[in-house]
């Protein structure tokens, strides 16, 4: 089988790993710190705050901007659920705006039409390894008085032209799980340049505490800690920290070998009139969490049957969270045209560091065999 996606990862983490088991200490600490310094220095951010997936991530960065019950956060509908979930977990109402149809990002000339006086943030997502138009969403956002938290859960190592994402919104997120370019089993990260919604995130991801288990172990002092905010438990282990940190090392490499690979699928399908493959802006870097292909005039379900019987894993694109039942039920009325038409039409081909050409030929030939 031709798994969608494989992570590339082996024996320097597995060794991390049994380090850290061996130490003693295993929840977060000096692991973690390095993994975040690590982050830090990647994205250019002047901080990294680990969390145990990026769901929490949001979470707290949407806590941190100060989203809370009564307010409306916009975000695009064409994401994992975890985005939309995360703004109902901070109180807030998720107001979907539709998307471009070219990048599968939301689409900025959509967004002021839907800021009321309830608007606190907008949360764009940078979908399937593409950057969405920060500086745009920025620019809107500063004018409203709106901070930006952006979900670049599949996105380290993306690009808006010169900047890099995690260094320009006031919060971006990513993920560490294994579908994503580097992985640390589950594991997420906040960055951001403000130094007191930094202080706030490290305290209220480890039960709002007034200071780290590493710090009172690293004090030699007594000092007992305080509870000044309502905290939660999302920190990530030293396990965790100690993976991604290696992961970090091999993070060029795997997006060089994603990129090539992409490369070779858009020479490979250029011109093919059932398909359509991903549109990149000049300028940005796409991280490739998958290879996106939107059918023209195609029986998707037929395709990706056909292709499982033949060994080969596709996926859908991407779902529209509104036409989940729990969204529907509450947001009824809601209805995007773009997206729609995306989370019917897209498909996610195969693609990872390590794939051989031979299985690339393999899920080209397959595909070109069935469209009908
Ligand atoms: C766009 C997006 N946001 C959020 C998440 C949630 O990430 P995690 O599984 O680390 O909580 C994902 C995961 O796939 C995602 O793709």
């Amino acid at each position: 089988m031709i798994p969608i996606t494989k992570p590339c990862i082996g024996n320097e983490e597995a060794q991390a790993a049994a380090e850290v088991v061996l130490s003693g200490w295993l929840s977060q600490g000096a692991r973690v710190q390095a993994f975040e310094q690590a982050v830090a220095e990647y994205t250019g951010a002047r901080h990294a705050i680990a969390t145990s997936n990026c769901t929490t991530a949001l979470h707290l960065a949407l806590l941190a901007a100060g989203v809370g019950a009564g307010d409306e956060v916009i975000c695009p509908s064409f994401s994992f659920i975890a985005t939309a979930n995360a703004i109902v977990h901070a109180g807030a109402t998720p107001v979907f705006v539709d998307i471009d149809a070219r990048t599968y990002a939301i689409d900025p000339s959509l967004i002021e039409a839907a800021i009321t006086p309830r608007t606190k943030a907008i949360m764009p997502v940078d979908q399937i390894g593409l950057a969405a138009d920060i500086p745009a969403v920025l620019e809107i956002a500063r004018r409203h008085g709106l901070k930006v938290i952006e979900d670049a859960a599949p996105s380290l190592g993306a690009t808006a032209g010169e900047a890099r994402v995690g260094a320009m919104s006031d919060f971006t997120c990513f993920s560490f799980h294994p579908r994503k370019s580097i992985t640390s089993g589950e594991g997420g990260m906040i960055t951001t340049n403000d130094d007191r919604a930094a202080e706030y995130l490290r305290c209220v991801r480890s039960h709002g505490a007034s200071t780290s288990d590493l710090a009172r172990h690293t004090s030699g002092t007594t000092e007992i800690e305080e509870y000044r905010e309502l905290g939660y438990n999302y920190r990530m282990t030293d396990i965790q920290g100690a993976v991604g940190t290696v992961q970090m090392g091999r993070l060029e490499g795997i997006l060089a070998a994603r990129g090539a690979l992409a490369q070779r699928y858009d020479r490979l399908l250029a011109g093919d009139p059932r398909l359509e493959t991903p549109y990149v802006p000049g300028a940005y870097r796409h991280t490739y969490q998958s290879y996106c292909v939107r059918l023209n005039g195609q029986d998707r379900p037929a395709i990706m049957a056909a292709m499982a019987a033949r060994g080969i894993a596709t996926r859908r694109g991407v779902m529209a969270i509104h036409l989940e039942p729990w969204y529907r039920e509450r947001w009824p009325e809601v209805s995007l045209p773009a997206t729609e038409a995306a989370t019917a039409n897209t498909l996610l081909l195969p693609l990872f560091a390590g794939m051989t050409e031979a299985e690339q030929d393999e899920v080209v030939d397959a595909l070109h065999a069935e469209l009908a």
